[in-house]
């Protein structure tokens, strides 16, 4: 919606060169401060879900560490619960690990083996779809375990990246693409 559009490119902030240079980095902390920002964010990402989802939703992932931020409220709105994706070894259980390539950097995730089971419906939930390696790493995760993602949401999209491409078409939504 053209309200919400406004208060993303008001309240996300271009941070040039970081964390390296050539990266254009979207600092959504402003937007996160705002409560007005704040509140309409998590509705419009709760909708998004639910449209997405075209059903119940049974578990919100939610991508360290930005991505936990906003998958909390939004399970909570969804009346789901609530799963971290974590970066290696932070996790105290036994885990499924994906490693993938970052736009600067690789990284290794985990989730727990027994936090999601068959047949459960999921949503996965970050702030940034760049590349799309950190989602793809995800549904990969959710995969092992025998649960469904019915979902893949982020508040942002950097569109020349791609990332889309390396989802389920019709799966993937966002609030606002740059
Ligand atoms: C950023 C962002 C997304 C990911 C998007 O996270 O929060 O999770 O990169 O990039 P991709 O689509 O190219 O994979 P980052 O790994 O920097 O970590 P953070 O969330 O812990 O800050
Ligand atoms: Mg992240």
């Amino acid at each position: 919606t053209p309200a919400l559009d406004d208060v993303l490119d008001r309240l996300v902030r271009d941070v040039e060169d970081w964390p390296e240079p050539g990266v254009l980095f979207r600092d959504v902390t402003p937007l996160l401060a705002d409560p007005p920002a704040l509140r309409v964010t998590v509705e419009r990402l709760t909708e998004l879900s639910s449209e997405l989802a075209d059903g119940p939703v049974d578990k919100v992932v939610g991508i360290e560490a930005r991505g936990f931020i906003l998958a909390v409220p939004v399970a909570l709105a969804l009346g789901a619960g609530f799963v971290p994706a974590r970066k290696a070894g932070k996790l105290p259980a036994t885990t499924h690990q994906v490693s993938y390539d970052l736009e600067y950097g690789s990284a290794t995730l985990e989730m727990h083996t027994d936090a999601l089971v068959p047949g459960e419906r999921v949503v996965v939930l970050d702030d940034v779809l760049a590349t799309g390696g950190t989602m793809a790493a995800v549904d990969e995760l959710v995969a092992a375990t025998g649960a469904e993602v019915v979902g893949n949401v982020t508040m942002l999209e950097i569109g020349p990246l791609g990332g889309r491409s390396r989802l389920p078409v019709g799966r993937f939504g966002t609030l606002r693409t740059y």
